[in-house]
C-alpha cells in the first residue's frame, strides 16, 4: 500500500507537470505527518519534501486539538522555505489551493478564516502551518493539510459525526488520496509562486472563496481576548478586521472565529 500510494502520487504529479517534489514518504500509518516532516526539516530536508499517510495515530489540529485521522482521509505535509513576508500569507495560499483541488474533485468549497475549508457549512479540510525561525527569520514551514476524501463517518469520534463533509460524500464521485494530494500540491505551487510575485492576488483569491460573512456579527478569539463585533473583511496581510461592539476597528492576525450571528 505505501509504495503504490507514493507511485500514484508521483504519476499524478507528472501528468500535471509538477511541482518537482524532492522526496516523498507515504506511510501506511504515522503518528503525525507534520511531526515526521519537522524531524526531516531539522535534519536539513529540501523544500518540497512531502510526507503523507493513510492514517495518523496522533494527528494534530490547530490550537492543540486532535485531528481524527482514520483511513479514507488525506494526511499530507509539505516543507516550504518562504521568506518572512510570504510565510504569513502561506496558510491563505494553502486554503485556496485546497479549495481548488476540491473543485477539481467536484466540490465547491468555501474558506473560513483563518484556514478552514468547508463544504455545505461542514469541515472538509484543515490546515496546520508550523514554522521554525532563526536569526534571519523564518527558516522553514511545515504545512500540514488534512482532507476528508472518502471518510466513513462511523470511523470518526461521535462528536464529529455530522460535522464533517467529505469529497466523495459531497460529489458522489470516487476519489483517492493520491489524486487529491497531487491536485493540492500542484495548485499550492502556483499560489506559492504568487506569494513572492503578487501576494495581493493570493489574498484576493482567498476572499473570492471565503464564506460570505462580511457584515455579519461575529465572536472571534484573539489570544486571550474574545472580541465581538461586525466583520469588515480580510486585510492585505490576511488579518481579520472587525468593528467591535464598542466601535473600535480591530485587526486579528491569528485566532479563531467562534461564532457567527446573522446581522439583523
Ligand atoms: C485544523 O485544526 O483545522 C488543522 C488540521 C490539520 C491536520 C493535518 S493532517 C496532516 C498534518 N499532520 C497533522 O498532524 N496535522 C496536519
Amino acid at each position: 500500500m505505501p509504495v503504490s500510494r507514493r507511485a500514484e502520487l508521483e504519476a499524478a504529479i507528472e501528468r500535471r507537470g509538477g511541482p518537482a517534489l524532492r522526496a516523498i514518504e507515504w506511510h501506511e500509518s504515522v503518528l503525525s505527518t507534520n511531526d515526521r516532516l519537522k524531524a526531516l526539516a531539522r535534519g536539513g530536508a529540501a523544500e518540497w519534501t512531502v510526507v503523507a499517510a493513510d492514517r495518523q495515530s496522533g494527528g494534530r489540529g490547530r490550537e492543540g486539538r486532535r485531528w481524527a485521522s482514520p483511513l479514507g482521509g488525506l494526511y499530507l505535509s509539505v516543507l516550504l522555505k518562504p521568506g518572512r513576508d510570504a510565510a504569513s500569507r502561506l496558510p491563505l495560499a494553502a486554503g485556496v489551493a485546497v479549495a481548488e483541488a476540491a473543485q477539481e474533485h467536484g466540490v465547491e468549497a468555501r474558506l473560513k478564516w483563518p484556514n478552514d475549508v468547508l463544504a455545505g457549512g461542514r469541515k472538509l479540510a484543515g490546515i496546520l502551518a508550523e514554522a521554525a525561525s532563526g536569526a534571519d527569520g523564518v527558516e522553514w514551514v511545515v504545512l500540514g493539510i488534512g482532507v476528508n476524501v472518502a471518510l466513513d463517518e462511523g470511523a470518526l469520534p461521535e462528536e464529529l459525526r455530522g460535522a464533517v463533509a467529505s469529497l466523495a460524500g459531497e460529489s458522489g464521485r470516487k476519489a483517492g488520496p493520491p489524486s487529491v494530494a497531487a491536485a493540492v500540491l500542484s495548485r499550492l505551487a502556483v499560489w506559492y509562486d504568487a506569494l513572492g510575485a503578487a501576494p495581493e492576488r493570493v489574498v484576493a483569491a482567498w476572499r473570492e472563496r471565503a464564506v460570505a460573512w462580511w457584515g455579519e456579527r461575529i465572536d472571534v478569539r484573539a489570544g486571550r481576548e474574545t472580541l465581538s463585533g461586525r466583520l469588515v473583511g480580510i486585510d492585505d496581510e490576511g488579518g481579520l478586521v472587525l468593528v467591535t461592539d464598542g466601535g473600535q476597528m480591530r485587526r486579528v492576525l491569528s485566532g479563531e472565529v467562534l461564532r457567527v450571528r446573522r446581522a439583523l
